[in-house]
Formats: structure tokens, sequence, C-alpha cells
């Protein structure tokens, strides 16, 4: 397998709404996140992936882009913009630029001319169609509740928006958009950035046909998925992005692909497609959503997410590459939904999340805050809630009589996405040093406890621990490119795997329970020449691990 920098480097993600606030308005900044650069390098990352700092309303927080060459005002100025990219190139860390291109704002000006009148030359930019006997063109489910379909009274027509109706979607049959597409990308690439995170990438081509989708019981409308994720002339304009733009580059890209396979990840990321360097799935972040998606809460088995990781690790073996991921702004914080974000166990399994993703391969990606083991949030009321999604579904489910309240409480403390919005944790004082005006969302109470400040300085910290993971990484090219191997695989309890690149054998155990749990080494391994890489308990290193029992969470990596 080809070796480039892109599957060396560990990304981290900032939320830049949440990360640092500057000019104490309550809201992160640019000038924040510079000034934390130097955290960043402590911590040993490679890549920023900055969420959308381009102008935006903020109907989605920034998902939502009224000017893809501007700043939102409220994250600062160009100049602003380009001095963090100067800052991050000094110490090393790249910079790569979130792309949404599958919608626009409705605010975008491309959008006002569209919508103005049937003949104005943008009209095609976006995806406009008549009604079936006066209901919507299709039944398909906006992704945040509702039609997809918003009527538009000036020209008497819908407009197709996946997401909410301030995000409508662009038109990519149109050759002049994907021209607009490309030229703006040109432009930041040219301005020295170096890479893109392509917001739900695997969206931008429909079924032109249209068709209405099954409308499940109980439900106004239907799952329309399957005409518009990955279809039919996806690679064509991914080959088309990468011959006009990405080819010219030395960068990093991921595509963000919900519902996406094994099968055609490997043709948005094999060696030869010239699509993507890798896409971000999501078959692991549906663990344990019931039949009516999310907000559906349903128990789940270990066995059904190892299955769904090994999967992965070994269909990308030869070609491809995978992207390692347990948190990001969409997802709610990984130790309180696979691990335990109790006081005994939060920062032990904390660490042993953090080992059994990055022992993997593929690049990782950290996303802020989940290098202190930051947990999810319980707002006791709605009205504390910022999050789109969140709200939407509310008013679909609470409101519409579908759930009760409390149970739909408890579904966004588990799953809710501002569980990972809530400003980052950088010390005790009030508002955890994020801001000193008043936090756009709350801060999560925990922050006295967990916050960067505290664990910089403790060398037992889960911080600490994810810098050593990452340092491992660099100085073993078997973490990188080693081909990987699952153990044990029917087991509930434990999750291990083998790592192997030549002569050198990577064996990774990690606990995903709060009882002591029997391993056994399998009798094809040996255990002679063993050493220690990590752990997050004291282990006497020369103890036998041909068996012995894992403490709660308890994880270990061996090189033997
Ligand atoms: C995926 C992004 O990660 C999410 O935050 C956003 O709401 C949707 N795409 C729409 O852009």
């Amino acid at each position: 397998m080809e070796r480039t920098w892109w599957k060396e480097s560990v990304v981290y993600q900032i939320y830049p709404r949440s990360f640092m606030d500057s000019n104490n308005d309550g809201i992160g900044d640019l000038k924040g996140i510079t000034s934390k650069l130097d955290y960043l390098k402590e911590l040993g990352i490679d890549v920023i992936w900055l969420s959308p700092i381009y102008q935006s309303p903020n109907d989605d927080n920034g998902y939502d882009i009224s000017d893809y060459q501007a700043i939102m005002s409220e994250f600062g100025s160009m100049e602003d913009f380009d001095e963090l990219l100067e800052e991050a190139h000094k110490r090393g860390i790249k910079i790569m630029m979130d792309l949404v291109v599958n919608h626009s704002s409705d605010e975008h000006q491309w959008f006002l001319e569209s919508k103005s009148s049937k003949d104005n030359s943008k009209r095609d930019y976006y995806i406009w169609k008549k009604g079936q006997d006066g209901k919507e063109p299709t039944n398909w489910e906006s992704i945040f509740s509702g039609s997809v379909w918003e009527y538009d009274e000036t020209t008497e027509e819908y407009y197709l928006h996946l997401f909410s109706k301030k995000q409508p979607d662009l038109n990519w049959e149109n050759p002049k958009v994907r021209k607009e597409v490309y030229d703006l990308m040109t432009w930041w690439l040219d301005k020295g950035i170096d890479g893109f995170r392509m917001d739900v990438i695997n969206m931008i081509s429909k079924d032109q046909s249209y068709p209405d989708g099954e409308v499940l019981e109980g439900k106004k409308y239907a799952d329309g998925g399957s005409y518009f994720l990955n279809g039919p002339r996806i690679h064509e304009f991914l080959q088309e992005m990468n011959q006009e733009v990405l080819s010219k580059y030395d960068i990093i890209t991921v595509g963000e692909t919900p519902g996406v396979t094994t099968d055609e990840a490997k043709m948005y990321t094999g060696s030869k497609r010239n699509e993507l360097n890798m896409v971000f799935q999501f078959e692991h972040m549906t663990v344990g959503n019931g039949p009516d998606g999310k907000w559906d809460r349903q128990p789940w088995k270990l066995t059904e997410l190892k299955s769904i990781l090994s999967h992965w690790q070994v269909e990308l073996e030869e070609d491809g590459w995978n992207s390692l991921y347990w948190d990001n702004h969409d997802q709610p914080r990984v130790v309180s939904r696979f691990g335990n974000d109790s006081d005994e166990y939060r920062e032990i399994s904390a660490k042993m999340l953090a080992t059994c993703l990055h022992m993997m391969k593929g690049t990782p990606y950290i996303y802020q805050g989940e290098e202190l083991g930051m947990t999810n949030v319980e707002f006791p009321s709605i009205s504390q809630y910022k999050d789109i999604e969140t709200l939407n579904a509310y008013e679909d489910y609470v409101t519409g009589n579908r759930m009760s309240e409390d149970e739909f409480m408890e579904a966004v403390y588990y799953i809710g996405r501002d569980n990972a919005r809530t400003p980052f944790q950088w010390d005790e004082s009030e508002n955890a040093g994020f801001t000193k005006g008043t936090p756009w969302i709350e801060v999560n109470p925990n922050f006295k406890q967990i916050n960067a400040q505290a664990q910089v300085e403790d060398v037992n910290s889960v911080f600490h621990y994810y810098k050593k993971l990452i340092q491992l990484r660099k100085n073993n090219s078997v973490i990188v490119y080693g081909n990987f191997e699952e153990l044990m695989k029917d087991d509930e309890s434990i999750y291990a795997y083998t790592r192997t690149l030549n002569d050198e054998k990577l064996l990774v155990i990690c606990n995903f329970t709060q009882e002591q749990v029997d391993f056994k080494l399998p009798s094809d391994l040996n255990d002679t020449n063993k050493q220690l890489l990590i752990s997050n308990y004291d282990v006497n290193e020369n103890e036998s691990i041909e068996h012995f029992s894992l403490r709660p969470y308890e994880t270990r990596v061996y090189k033997i």
C-alpha cells in the first residue's frame, strides 16, 4: 500500500462556535482558535478540521452558507483567518476546511436570484419542481423532519431541501453549479489551505426521476435515501472535481457519506479511482437505533459494534482508506455512549475507547474535548437546547404526540447533537474559561472536574493518554499500515485484535464492560517477547498474558 502523509496524520476537529471565544461575545471565534494552537501542538495532532467558518445566517450553525468566500462576522475577519492559517503552518499543523456544497443557505445570492423568477439565469442552480395534484413533488422526509420540499409563492413551485428549509439543495446536474464550486475550492486552496472535509458529499447526485418512497406505518413521509444517497452520477461528479481541482494540490480529502457501504467506500477511496482520500461511514454510529431512527433508542450489543468496525477494517485492507472516529459535532460524547461517564470509570473508559480506535488502521479523528473525556450533558428543559435537528424532532415527536416528553428527553441526553456542542472546558474559571460573556449554549456543569488545564498538568490524565497514543502512531508504522485481524469475535465484553506489518505484531485488548473479564491468548500467539506499549491501569510488564483477568474497562497494547 502506498505510504502518504494523510494516512500517517491525526486530525483534530474544531467546532469554532464552541471552542474558544476571544472577544467575550459568548461565541467562539478564529482568534480564539489561534490562541490555542500551542495546546493542539502539545497534544501532537497534525491537521485541524475546521467546521464551517463562512458567512452564514446560522440556521444550522454554519452548515448553511450564504457566502463561500467570506468569514462569518461572529467568527472574525479574513485577516483573522489568514493569521490562523499562518500560525498553524508555523507549528507544522495543517488546516482542512469544511466544504458544504450539497446545499447553500437560502440567503445565498444564488438562491435569492434563483427564486426571483422562473427565467432568472440562476433558476437552475437549485432544484425546483411543480407539485403533484396540490401536494409536494415527492413524499420524502427531510433529515431535519417534515417534507424535503418547500413551496415558494413567487413562482408557484417547490424547491428541494434535504436538510432545513433554509438549506436549499444545489443542482449538481447544472455544469455551471459545478464550475462555481470548483472555482471556490480553487480559491481556498490557492490561499494555502490543506484540504477539505466534504459535507454529505454523497447526496449531491439525485435520482432524476424523483420517485416516491415507501411510507412506514405511523409516519407521514418516506425515507427517500435510496434516491439521493450515492446517486447515479456521484462518481462522475467526484472524478470531475478531482480532475478539475483536487489532483492539482497535495491535500487531504474526506467525504462525509451517510449510508455508505464498504463496496461504495472502495469506489470513493480506491487509489486508482481519483475521487477522495477517505470517507466518514456511519454504520457504527447507528448501533442502538430503532426502526424509527436515532430518537428510537434500543439496547445494543458489543458484538454488533465490533462486527461493524472490523468489517470496515478488513474490507478496506487492500485498497481504499478508513477514517476512524467516535465523536464529532453531530454525535454524542463517546465516553457517555460506549463507555461509562460515572466518576469512577470516566477516565479509564475514555482511555480504553481511545485505544480501541487509535490502534486501528485508518486516519484517526479527535473531536474537541474528546481528549479530555468530556461527557454528554443533561439540560432539564428543551428551551436550553439550540440544535435545529433536536428542536425540529421535538416538534415532530413530542408536540406531534409520537413520544412522551420524558422519553424524548432521555433520547436527547443519549444521542442529541448538543451533547458535543457545549463549550470546550479550558479551566475551572467561570464558563470553563471559554468566554467571559454569556455562552451561546450553556457550559456542561462538570467543567470543574473535567478541564484542559487540570489535565495538561496531570501526566495520568486522558489528555496525556491521547498524546501518548498519537506518539505511538508516529513511532510505529505497524499502527498505520499493519493488517488487522479480529480475535474473540463472539465475545460480548472484550474487543481484541492484532495488527501485523512484516515481522511486527501488535495485540490490542479492550474490555468494554464494568466487570472483570477473562482473557486467554489465542494459541497461535506467543507472549515470550512481549512489550507493553500502553495501558490504562498499572500493569506488571513481566506478568504472562496467556490467561489473565482484565479489570473494568481495562485496555492494553502489546508488541508481541
Ligand atoms: C452534516 C453536518 O455534519 C451536520 O452538522 C449538518 O447539519 C448537515 N450535514 C447539513 O449540512
